[in-house]
């Protein structure tokens, strides 16, 4: 967690309690792809939540731009729509009416130096008229084939020079589709703009719950005395998701769930759960720990491929009771597709701290259920005790910290059940966020909106951190390539993905956590 992080959070609290808490730098906020999913979903409603929190200045400015016909009032007149449907109830109407005062749109094509002319000259103007002091940052919420492009346009065009003002840009994910096209786009952007002006999104990062990994292991003295291979067996991270692709098989057909969740959000988990403590809060101190960790990951070579990875693609089969169709019948998707929608991985970290600890890790579309977690299995006790007992086996000990939908963190034990005989159960403590802090419609894009406007780089990926998780599944996607799966659709919509995954785990004489509450289970 940043110092940011933190006092957004204690900004939250104090705002709440009327204290007041410090609004970030005047800017004007230029969005590529203003008229897409994301801004509509994530970045307008999250303007409109740092604005009723107090926390966006007051010289302050948007500027929509992208390849639809609009006037500055029908773009206002979407945002307005967006800001109502997201807010439901109660829309705060005076925060609606202040964005709306402050917006502005440009249509254009991101390859016509003439639009960005129009956007320089609008920018100085509205520095005039809203006082943001020429500052701005670009968020590039557009595919990211035009990431190089809207690039070069800006450094040519004069926009990202820094005397007496601030110039930032902000790259959506995917950052690239393999090691070699990061690199490419790496060198690219940054022969026009410095790494200290560049923001790749994770929006992973954007969780509180995932922020939270840092605070809940070096914030407590427990748990770091036993974070480590003489006291943990293993760690398992589930990313499970019941939608399928929704409207993207376009996309999804490209990219396959390995690019869309390992390198970035996966590796995130990964690296917070497995890094060292940094020095400080500061970006770099961060990003260096857990750039340290990705460098880390043993990439799956040839023969490893094989027994280290399984992919999987759904079939037909039932969510919640309803009947869903398969991949392969989704719209935009080839009828004999061979993109997998599951992933399961057995990885390692080489360093002394986690040689020998398995991390199995595993993401797919229309599982079971909607899960996320990174749980950490510790060594079992030895048995001897129980030995002239009813109890025929222990449970193993769990910590599992649950990023999503119910976001907390439990602890998995066993305790002796009630009674003569000499019975034991195990049992969950559980910590549960929205208990104590309650829920508060957040999108988890607000602080990483703030951070960008403060000039806060802590949760955004490195170049270096962004190749080294390319570096970890390259080797498997050369493999996947060469040798294309011939058992597809291989799991049905609704499951815990193909069998072969669970049987990765058995091999070594384990298994996946698939029950998501536990009744008390009494050994006897
Ligand atoms: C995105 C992926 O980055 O993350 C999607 O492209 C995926 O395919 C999504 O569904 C998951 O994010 P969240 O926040 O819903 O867990």
């Amino acid at each position: 967690m940043t110092e940011t992080v933190l006092n957004l959070r204690v900004k939250d609290i104090l705002q709440r309690s009327g204290r007041g808490a410090r609004p970030a730098n005047p800017c004007t906020m230029v969005i590529f792809g203003a008229t897409g999913d994301l801004t509509a979903r994530k970045l307008i409603p999250s303007l409109y939540n740092l604005k009723r929190n107090n926390l966006l200045s007051n010289d302050f400015a948007i500027v929509g731009i992208a390849m639809d016909a609009h006037s500055d009032d029908s773009f206002r007149k979407d945002i307005a729509e967006r800001i109502e449907a997201f807010a439901i109830e109660a829309v705060d109407k005076d925060a609606k009416e202040w964005l709306l005062s402050r917006t502005y749109y440009l249509s254009g094509q991101f390859n016509d130096p003439a639009i960005f002319q129009k956007l320089k000259t609008l920018l100085g103007e509205i520095s005039t008229r809203h006082n943001t002091r020429d500052n701005a940052f670009f968020y590039l919420a557009t595919s990211p084939r035009f990431f190089g492009e809207i690039t070069r346009q800006l450094g040519a065009a004069g926009m990202i020079g820094e005397e007496n003002r601030f110039r930032r840009l902000v790259y959506e994910k995917p950052f690239g589709n393999d090691l070699q096209s990061a690199r490419a786009l790496n060198t690219e952007i940054r022969s026009v703009v410095r790494e200290r002006q560049i923001y790749r999104i994770d929006h992973y990062l954007g969780k509180e719950t995932v922020q939270n990994m840092l605070v809940f292991r070096f914030g407590n003295g427990i748990f770091e005395p036993i974070w480590n291979r003489q006291f943990i067996d293993h760690i398992q991270i589930t990313v499970a998701e019941t939608v399928g692709v929704e409207k993207r098989g376009g996309y999804f057909e490209h990219a396959g769930t390995l690019r869309d969740m390992v390198p970035n959000h996966i590796c995130q988990l990964m690296s917070l759960t497995a890094m060292e403590p940094p020095n400080s809060f500061h970006a770099d101190a961060v990003r260096d720990e857990q750039a340290k960790i990705l460098n880390a990951i043993q990439p799956l070579t040839g023969e490893s491929v094989l027994h280290c990875s399984v992919r999987g693609q759904y079939g037909e089969g039932e969510i919640e009771g309803m009947g869903v169709l398969a991949y392969r019948e989704e719209p935009d998707v080839a009828p004999d597709s061979k993109t997998e929608t599951f992933v399961a991985l057995k990885l390692s970290i080489d360093n002394w701290r986690w040689a020998g600890v398995p991390f199995y890790v595993r993401t797919g579309k229309r599982m079971a259920a909607r899960h996320t977690e990174v749980a950490i299995q510790f060594k079992q006790v030895p048995f001897v005790l129980f030995r002239e007992t009813d109890v025929s086996h222990l449970e193993p000990n769990f910590l599992v910290m649950h990023i999503a939908p119910d976001e907390g963190i439990s602890l998995h034990f066993s305790a002796k059940m009630p009674g003569m005989e000499m019975r034991v159960g195990g049992v969950d403590m559980d910590f549960n966020y929205a208990d104590y802090f309650g829920t508060d419609g957040s999108t988890g894009y607000e602080v990483l909106i703030y951070d960008c406007m403060i000039g806060d780089q802590t949760l955004f990926q490195r170049a270096d951190m962004v190749e080294a998780g390319w570096y970890v599944v390259d080797p498997i996607l050369d493999v996947w390539k060469a040798l294309p799966p011939r058992n597809f659709p291989n799991y049905p919509a609704g499951s815990w993905g193909p069998k072969e995954s669970e049987e990765m785990l058995e091999r070594d004489g384990r298994h996946w956590r698939n029950h998501l509450h536990h009744p008390p289970v009494i050994h006897r």
